[in-house]
């Protein structure tokens, strides 16, 4: 992977789960690891690139040369990436965003009773969406997990986001997806897509971040 090639290119990316608090000691959240996240981050990093990383809770090290942000809720994720957007050329989304948040979370614990319970859920912000449809857009990369009808669903997703590229993965097969070491991609973008792996999320941060600047080079040309 050339070294260099990244050079003058402020990439921002955002990695692993989401936490949305219902009260004060529980919260909704997900499997993601936020390994591919920082394998993306560390590729980055070494071709050359500025990169901010904003994390949800992962327990992974920051890899070298990058500047790590860490935050826990898809709102505070939001918050952080806006305001790091401005200047940045490629905006990669691999956190795995929890779609609802709880309505108004509990200020102290929630005593349990014999009764059933039910959660009030909102939608949060689509961060890449909202970063896709800014004015001075960077060149944005979104991540589909998906269990079924993969190629068409990720098309449809980034299409409805105004995405750039999409990588749709398998989830809940072994050797892909959330908590695995490997994993393979499909990536697609306007008129063309690409296998990648299965590889070790290293190897594959890598592949993939070819095939970004590739298409960054080409939109640029046009
Ligand atoms: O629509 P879906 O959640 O499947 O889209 C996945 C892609 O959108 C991922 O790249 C994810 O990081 C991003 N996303 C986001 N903010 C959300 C939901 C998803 O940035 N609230």
């Amino acid at each position: 992977f050339p070294a260099r090639s990244l050079a003058g290119e402020h990439v921002v990316l955002t990695a692993g789960p989401t936490r949305e608090a219902i009260d004060p000691v529980r919260y909704i959240s997900n499997r993601s690891s936020g390994r591919m996240g920082f394998a993306l981050a560390a590729a980055a990093a070494r071709a050359g690139a500025r990169v901010t990383l904003v994390s949800g809770p992962v327990a992974l090290p920051t890899p070298p040369g990058v500047e790590r942000v860490d935050v826990e809720s898809a709102a505070q994720m939001h918050d952080a990436v806006m305001a790091r957007i401005a200047d940045c050329t490629i905006f990669i989304a691999c956190a795995a965003v929890a779609d609802y948040r709880v309505a108004t979370p509990a200020d102290a614990k929630i005593k349990k009773n014999d009764a059933d319970m039910a959660l009030a859920l909102v939608r949060n912000p689509d961060i890449l969406a909202d970063v896709a449809g800014g004015a001075q857009a960077p060149f944005t990369v979104g991540f589909a997990a998906e269990t079924n009808d993969m190629q068409a669903n990720a098309e449809g997703k980034r299409r409805r986001k105004g995405l750039d590229m999409i990588a749709a993965n398998w989830v809940g097969r072994p050797g892909s997806g959330f908590d695995a070491e490997d994993n393979a991609l499909e990536v697609s973008w306007d008129g063309g897509s690409v296998a990648l792996g299965p590889s070790p999320k290293t190897r594959l941060a890598e592949a993939l971040l070819e095939v970004v600047e590739q298409r960054l080079r080409d939109k640029q040309s046009q």
